[in-house]
């Protein structure tokens, strides 16, 4: 009697557990109706974000770029890439269109996690100090003679409201930065006190975000590029907009007619969001509450930490793993995006790449295969969740710009780079992401749009723009 009424309540439990699974895969619905619902909204507040200062969630920043590269830009141009865990310094020589790309070497450091949310200074002289010491790697013929200054390329990824190609303020952080003596501060100002301060002969030529500068490098190798959407620790997309169709542009109207735009998309929301209380509860215990509410659906930051919240639960309500509540499991941001890529790819029949991480991260060990193939089934529906909205998402820039059907006799090619770790290294995300826009756009369109992976175009990128915008642009060499 007593082995019956342990199973019944062990078969109790596991039903608990399947229908929390249950009601949170229904919550993230994204039926393809929903989704064109979803790329609607995306072009009506891309119109009122352009329209007007604030219009919209999406700001849609100006980002003074009006040329993208044509692939003539020559020279050694150095750049620098902050904006995930890790920042990474570019030095690039550039050979015009016969050569290319003649060479690149890049260093990559790792910014200690308490610069991230301490002072300005702090983190602006912890990048300079890394340049210098790169710089210091410096090819002697590549030293420039006495009076010119090195130019730098900087993408910092975050949205930044530009007064010029080469300045800009901060307007808010994202992601898990949270420097409050940065905002409003112009970040060119703040890196090039900490390079005067360490003596480094370098001025920023161009400040962009990694969306201007992964457009930027897209365009160089392929000139069907029209937009650019990264997919990593946050998420955002840039295109190419005419400046006559941005009302709250009062300069001149450049010479191309074109204007890059940064659109920030990561703010995106919309009452169509499949939002869940977990969700809710993730912004309202993240470091910027009632922000950012797309990227926190779909970027890497997030994705691994929804899951571990709908595990949390299940093991409260429903012992899903045992009789008390793994301990590692309440840590907030402990299951990160990478392993739960892992466990959502393995193809072992005993899932034990799953076990593994249950075991190593978690500290939960000897879970039965049963329990195993939960936790990947949670990973799918929240990895689909995010691919079908990004892929949402971009359809509202098709949209925008016109370039989601395909009108008659014409085949223009419309190429989107996208780059990130998210989309380089979640194998099913990129998959679902790509099958989902080509579900939304249909055969014919589906056709002349293209996914192309931009491998670090927004380093390459970056110094492109810093090529383009350099002060010695046209100066005979002496
Ligand atoms: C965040 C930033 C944005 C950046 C994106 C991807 O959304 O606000 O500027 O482009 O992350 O790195």
């Amino acid at each position: 009697a007593l082995v019956v009424r342990h199973r019944m309540i062990n078969s109790r439990k596991w039903s608990r557990a399947l229908s929390i699974v249950k009601e949170f895969e229904e919550k993230c619905g994204t039926p393809i109706g929903k989704l064109r619902q979803l790329g609607d909204a995306m072009d009506v507040e891309m119109h009122a974000g352009l329209a007007s200062e604030g219009g919209s969630k999406l700001s849609m920043l100006i980002s003074y770029v009006d040329n993208l590269p044509t692939g003539d830009e020559e020279g050694l141009f150095y750049a620098l890439d902050l904006g995930g865990t890790n920042f990474r310094v570019l030095r690039v020589h550039l050979g015009g269109k016969e050569k290319g790309v003649i060479g690149q070497e890049f260093d990559e450091v790792s910014i200690p996690p308490h610069l991230m949310t301490g002072s300005s200074e702090g983190l602006f002289d912890f990048i300079a100090a890394a340049l210098a010491k790169f710089v210091e790697s410096e090819p002697e013929v590549f030293h420039p003679p006495s009076g010119k200054l090195r130019e730098l390329g900087f993408t910092f990824s975050f949205p930044v409201k530009q007064t010029s190609i080469s300045s800009g303020t901060l307007i808010k952080w994202t992601k898990g930065f949270s420097i409050e003596d940065t905002v409003g501060e112009d970040v060119v100002g703040e890196l090039t006190k900490s390079l005067e301060k360490i003596g480094l002969n370098m001025r920023v030529a161009a400040l962009v975000n990694d969306t201007i500068g992964t457009l930027a490098g897209g365009r160089f190798y392929d000139q069907d590029v029209i937009a650019a959407v990264i997919l990593g620790t946050g998420t955002n997309a840039a295109y190419v907009e005419r400046a006559h169709a941005i009302p709250k542009w009062k300069g001149l109207i450049p010479k191309s007619g074109d204007m890059v735009i940064n659109m920030e998309w990561g703010n995106f929301r919309s009452s169509h969001l499949p939002l869940t209380g977990y969700d809710q509860d993730l912004d309202a215990e993240s470091l910027n509450p009632g922000e950012q509410i797309f990227e926190k659906l779909l970027s890497g930051m997030y994705l691994g930490e929804i899951v571990r919240r709908v595990l949390l639960k299940m093991a409260e309500e429903a012992e899903f793993f045992g009789d008390t509540v793994p301990p590692k499991l309440k840590i907030p941001f402990i299951l990160r995006t990478p392993d739960m890529s892992s466990i959502h790819h393995d193809t072992s029949p005993d899932l034990k790449v799953v076990g593994n991480k249950l075991r190593d991260i978690l500290e939960i060990s000897n879970t039965s295969l049963k329990t195993r193939k939960i936790v990947v089934e949670l990973c799918d529906i929240v990895a689909t969740r995010g691919a079908r909205l990004a892929a949402a998402g971009i359809l509202g820039i098709l949209k925008k710009i016109g370039r989601d059907t395909v009108k008659a006799g014409e085949k223009q090619k419309s190429v989107i780079a996208l780059d990130g770790g998210l989309f380089e290294h979640y194998t099913k995300f990129r998959v679902c992401l790509e099958e989902t826009l080509k579900e939304l756009l249909g055969d014919e369109a589906a056709d002349t749009v293209v996914v192309k992976h931009a491998n670090d175009g927004s380093g390459i990128g970056a110094a492109l723009l810093a090529a383009s915008h350099s002060q010695y642009l046209g100066v005979e060499e002496s």
